[in-house]
């Protein structure tokens, strides 16, 4: 079968396209380790205390290897004591080159967790764990900052990780 010049054109075209754009997921994924957020399970937001979420904060899992437990809610981020003291934006810290799989449920409304500078935007919603996984390789200070409007305060809702 003879294919016309312009067709033949057109289909290398169409087919470099989509082999450019499959080349660009597996660079994301490959090499900058970019994840989608994943929902982890349910909860019961009335009965946290029986769930992962009675024992916030930061926990070392291995080398390199951390979880941040965190709950929001109207207008804080709660890491636990590892955040600080209770109601004021919480302070985590982790060292350089960590891997650090977030997980976090809201108490009473949909919140968001994004972090200054990474790849990371969860939306908080109560009733579900949402976790997500991030390499921190720079030194610094990035904000944790809730990007869904959350009622009258919303603005003021953050937190800090700080990667020594
Ligand atoms: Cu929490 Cu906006």
């Amino acid at each position: 079968m003879a294919l016309d010049k312009y067709e033949r054109v057109w289909l290398t075209a169409v087919g470099g396209l989509i082999g450019s754009f499959m080349a660009a997921l597996m660079v994301a994924y490959l090499i900058f380790d970019i994840r989608l957020p994943t929902f982890e399970a349910r909860v019961d937001p009335a009965n946290l205390n029986s769930t992962m979420f009675a024992d916030l904060g930061v926990k070392k899992r291995g080398e390199n290897k951390y979880d941040v437990v965190m709950l929001a809610k109207m207008w804080v981020f709660d890491a636990g004591k590892d955040g600080g003291n209770p109601g004021v934006p919480p302070v985590i810290r982790v060292p350089r080159g960590s891997r650090v799989t977030f997980y976090v449920t809201s108490l009473d409304v949909t919140h968001g967790v994004y972090v200054e500078d990474h790849s990371i935007n969860l939306e908080i919603v109560p009733g579900q764990i949402a976790r997500q996984s991030i390499p921190f390789n720079r030194p610094g200070e990035f904000r944790i900052i809730c990007n869904q409007y959350c009622g009258a305060a919303h603005q003021g809702m953050y937190g800090t990780i700080v990667v020594e």
